[in-house]
């Protein structure tokens, strides 16, 4: 619609706007220019897992060299996590609403997903007692993702804690999905279960990517940390698959992971949170907990189903995107792509004056609503 000449506000892809650090780009092109673009080990280049391992050293994590690896994005570091743990018929949890690549992984490999119902009233925690109320013998894992998408919610010691006791119990893997990390806003600490229970070390694989915290989103560039038997099954699978991750981001993510992440970054990303949950007020009959990391807004449009726009009767937060994108030019993303209906995904990492521009077309919609 953007090629037509349609002024479409999009609110709806998962990458920040905000360009990859200049050091990044200079490594990337000093690699092309030294001819360095060939196949690598598939786990990366020795220099590649030295800096990861360097860097989880410096996020609290002890994983040596060969404890480590690097993946093409967290995507494909999900993938073979799973192929290396889930076997056909194992179930693995996770909280829902849920990023919709996490059910199509785990069917990938012939795994069950069990969704972990959790609600916006208790913050989008998932509850320990219903998750331990999910475990049956085919329980092996559970898919951990925090700050969330979509629900901007952040897990607290409290409830992870009360997950890692029920890992212990059961002698479940944690697979920790944690390339949201470094975009916490509120006060609290980043955690995961590995932090508040560091004797679950063998138990834990952590999987991150440089695509949200240096803007690397195309780049393809993951890495992953765990119990080394798991790690060595895992690059046995990419070097079968993949080969190895792009070798010139390979190059170009030394760099990144021996930078600090620049904080003007998060800054940025949280002006734009503040904004656009203030913007928000100007929208009738929709609820949302106010989101304290990443970078979306998961909001309930509840009240708008069985309504009608310009006579168009909503029946479902699928047809209220297809809606707001052809009356109102908005692109948001429906929460039956995270497992849940009457709900839409707005992703706030556009500009300020987009978020003015695009909260007040949907301030016109509730408005016109009858
Ligand atoms: C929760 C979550 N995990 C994983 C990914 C995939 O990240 P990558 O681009 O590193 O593959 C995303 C991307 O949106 C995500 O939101």
């Amino acid at each position: 619609m953007r090629a037509e000449g349609k002024d479409v506000i999009a609110f709806a892809a998962g990458e920040p706007d905000i360009g990859t650090p200049s050091l990044v780009d200079e490594a990337a092109i000093a690699a092309i220019h030294a001819s360095k673009g060939r196949y690598t080990s598939a786990a990366g280049l020795p220099e590649v897992r030295k800096a990861i391992s360097e860097r989880f050293r410096a996020d609290g994590y002890d994983y040596a060299p060969d404890s480590v690896m690097a993946v093409a994005g967290a995507k494909a570091g999900l993938y073979m996590a799973i192929y290396g743990t889930v076997n056909e018929g194992d179930e693995v949890l996770f909280p829902s609403p849920f990023w919709g690549s996490y059910t199509e992984l785990v069917r990938a490999v012939g795994g069950i997903p069990r969704p972990i119902p959790c609600e916006a009233s208790a913050d989008y925690q998932p509850d320990p007692a219903r998750v331990a109320a999910m475990i049956t013998p085919r329980t092996r894992a559970i898919m951990l993702n925090s700050p969330n998408n979509p629900t901007g919610t952040v897990y607290s010691r409290k409830t992870l804690e009360g997950i890692a006791e029920i890992v212990r119990r059961h002698q479940l893997m944690v697979i920790s999905d944690d390339i949201y990390d470094c975009l916490v806003y509120s006060d609290e600490p980043f955690l995961n279960v590995l932090k508040v229970a560091p004797d679950l070390r063998s138990q834990c694989v952590i999987v991150n990517s440089l695509s949200k915290s240096h803007s690397m989103t195309g780049w393809r560039f993951g890495f992953v940390g765990g119990p080394k038997d798991l790690i060595q099954a895992m690059i046995r699978v990419q070097s079968q698959v993949i080969g190895n991750p792009h070798t010139i981001s390979q190059h170009a993510a030394i760099a990144a992971l021996r930078s600090p992440i620049d904080p003007t970054r998060r800054a940025s990303l949280d002006a734009r949170r503040k904004l656009i949950v203030n913007e928000l007020a100007a929208v009738k009959d929709i609820t949302f907990p106010v989101p304290r990391g990443a970078f979306y807004v998961f909001m309930s449009v509840e009240r708008w189903i069985g309504r009608s726009f310009r006579g168009q009767t909503i029946t479902s937060s699928a047809e209220l995107a297809n809606i707001l994108l052809k009356d109102m030019l908005l692109a948001v993303v429906p929460g039956e792509a995270f497992g849940v209906e009457r709900h839409i995904r707005l992703t706030y990492t556009v500009s300020e004056d987009h978020i003015r521009r695009g909260i007040q077309r949907l301030a016109e919609f509730s408005r016109e609503l009858c």
